[in-house]
């Protein structure tokens, strides 16, 4: 939901923004833009419609400025348009802004009646007009004016012709790291731009306003009194964030997944010796999250989106059978509107990747309101959404740059069985032999997911058989449902087919009459207590001439003739089957993606973090 970088200190500010746009870019690449001090006060401008890359070609070499801003679009308030990118000026003021001002209308009408003509459609600009109208050489007193009259989520970094060499900060909703270097002051929405500079940052928190220097950033409340900012390390390098020789990002971070799960779970395996035996059991002691958190529960909610949600979804199954309590799945864009029941024995577990998905976040706002218990399963430290939970698990995936979820999902899932585990083991339906048996068959599914992974060619070839296609489906019962749902959304974001996941069951219901010959469905049969009703659900599509992919398990024995191309996942045992099978569609759908010569990193219309409702 865009991506904003903020530059001011010795080094070509050209220079940290282009590349820090570029590392921004999943973000949003509809438009880019930079705006920096070129001499006397003068502030010049360049932007242009598409991605960074193109916006590069224009920035002539000899540029010169020491500090600027910079922007990658991804369009809410107004098309995609020369004038609708970013930075905007009005008067003074010139800003960048990720987030959506709600009452811009009304503002709108208020400042053009001061004079000022708006000549975009954004939001944004009705914010630079805003400060500008408020602006009268106190560039604090001015944005925290502003602040006072804007509604909706905002980060913004801001220019004042008369303050050269200097960039003001303030965020609400949507997010803001900095860090000091050497060689100065930066400032961007997620730290995969700051990287190459420093491994220290800090989280700007909401309602206060940075001011960063060459040699230093001042951080301050609305009201002027200085604030200390608490610094954070990472503990992944600049390598982590780029291709490393695959050709996508996508590519890279599916085969990342056997070294993301290991570090979402093996720091959390603690010995446990009882009655002499000693047993590995998932432990969060040092996540500070205590098995109380899992007792006297009357019911578990689980609230994410897209993809983060579809991990929550085999979250439910594992929690009401090892825990026996109910548990509902909502999409976190709707939770808030239904009126959720919720108490101080409801847990909600909210899902984030980015850990700034707007709903997500408004939907924890709401749990912490209503008094209920508050989990997140969460990659990125320090974002909204784990500062927001009473109680975190980091996923530890590492930096994920495609716009389409792959590691990242499986540490979800991840953290899921585990939390599962350890919380029927807190509350006694599990033994301790269980848990220590259940969580070392976590483990092993390692080594035979990475044996998937070795397989890409063989699923290359399969994938030449849906770059034609206009429809699929995904078909699969329980778990493999759950999968389906996860596998329909990877493909149809990457590839443009059109695809519907279907529990297996439900499809004579309706979705039959879509079946025609050559149609392509993806069958997961991985689960061996309905592998029999999945293979009846199997003949049913046959018999329409559906042109079957089948994944199954080692075992399941299902006939030739009902199938097309039949992938055989590792034996694992059945619980475990997700993660092998999820990356055979994530495969999959990579490379049709590939194969059909898109964009497989920026999908069109998409961004990787969605910070707006
Ligand atoms: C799909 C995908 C999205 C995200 C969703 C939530 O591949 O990545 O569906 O899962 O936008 O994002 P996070 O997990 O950052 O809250």
């Amino acid at each position: 939901m865009c991506g904003i970088i903020g530059f001011t200190g010795c080094g070509r500010a050209k220079d940290v923004l282009l590349s820090g746009l570029s590392a921004l870019e999943y973000r949003g690449y509809d438009s880019a833009g930079i705006s920096c001090f070129t001499g006397d006060g003068k502030i010049t401008t360049i932007k242009s419609v598409g991605k960074v890359s193109k916006l590069k070609t224009q920035v002539p070499e000899e540029f010169s400025s020491t500090c600027g801003i910079g922007h990658t679009r991804w369009a809410t308030h107004g098309g995609v348009s020369q004038a609708n990118a970013h930075p905007h000026s009005c008067g003074r003021v010139t800003l960048i802004h990720n987030g959506i001002i709600e009452n811009y209308l009304c503002l709108r009408d208020e400042l053009s009646a001061t004079g000022r003509t708006p000549v975009s459609g954004t939001d944004s600009e009705i914010a630079a007009m805003l400060i500008d109208s408020l602006y009268t050489g106190d560039a604090r007193a001015a944005i925290a004016a502003a602040a006072a009259r804007l509604e909706g989520a905002y980060a913004f970094c801001i220019l004042f012709s008369d303050q050269p060499e200097k960039i003001y900060c303030i965020r609400k909703g949507s997010p803001l790291v900095a860090c000091q270097t050497k060689m100065g002051s930066i400032i961007a929405s997620d730290m995969v731009a700051l990287l190459r500079y420093s491994k220290d940052y800090f989280v700007l928190e909401e309602d206060l306003i940075a001011c960063l220097t060459h040699d230093e950033i001042t951080v301050t409340t609305l009201d002027g009194r200085t604030v200390a900012p608490d610094y954070l390390t990472v503990t992944w390098d600049v390598s982590s964030a780029q291709k490393n020789g695959f050709n996508h990002y996508m590519e890279k971070e599916i085969h990342e997944q056997p070294d993301a799960l290991l570090r979402t779970i093996t720091p959390r395996l603690v010995k446990y010796v009882e009655n002499g035996e000693s047993y590995m059991l998932p432990d969060f002691t040092a996540d500070g999250i205590p098995d109380s958190l899992f007792l006297g529960l009357s019911r578990i909610v689980i609230t994410a989106c897209g993809t983060a949600m579809h991990a929550g979804m085999m979250g439910k199954i594992l929690f009401e059978e090892l825990l026996h309590i109910p548990v509902t799945v909502d999409i976190a864009s709707e939770f808030r509107y239904q009126n959720p029941i919720l108490s101080e024995d409801t847990l909600v577990i909210t899902v984030s990747q980015s850990g700034e998905t707007a709903d997500t976040l408004a939907a924890l706002r709401l749990a912490t309101e209503s008094g209920a218990r508050t989990l997140s399963i969460v990659n990125v430290k320090g974002s909204s959404i784990a500062r927001e939970s009473a109680h975190v698990f980091y996923t530890h995936a590492g930096p994920e740059i495609a716009v389409a979820s792959t590691k990242a999902y499986t540490a979800q899932l991840a953290a899921f069985y585990m939390i599962a585990f350890r919380a029927a083991f807190a509350a006694r339906r599990l033994s301790i032999g269980e848990c220590a048996e259940y969580t070392k068959g976590l483990s092993l599914m390692i080594p035979a997911l990475t044996k998937v992974l070795e397989r890409g060619e063989e699923f290359a070839a399969i994938s030449r058989h849906l770059i034609k296609a206009t429809d699929l489906f995904f078909i699969g019962r329980g778990m493999d449902y759950a999968l389906s749902c996860e596998g329909s959304i990877k493909l149809k974001e990457i590839t443009y087919i059109h695809s519907e996941a279907y529990a297996a069951g439900e499809l004579k219901h309706g979705t039959l009459s879509l079946i025609a010959p050559d149609v392509p469905v993806i069958a997961l049969a991985t689960q061996h207590n309905v592998l029999a009703k999945m293979v009846s659900n199997i003949k049913e599509v046959r018999a329409r001439g559906a042109f079957v992919i089948l994944v199954a398990a080692k075992d399941a024995g299902i006939e030739p003739e009902l199938y097309d191309f039949c992938i055989e996942l590792p034996e694992t045992s059945d619980r475990f089957a997700p993660f092998t099978a999820a990356a055979v569609l994530q495969l999959i759908a990579y490379h049709t993606s590939f194969l059909r010569g898109l964009d497989v990193d920026q999908p069109r219309h998409l961004a990787k973090s969605v910070t707006v409702e």
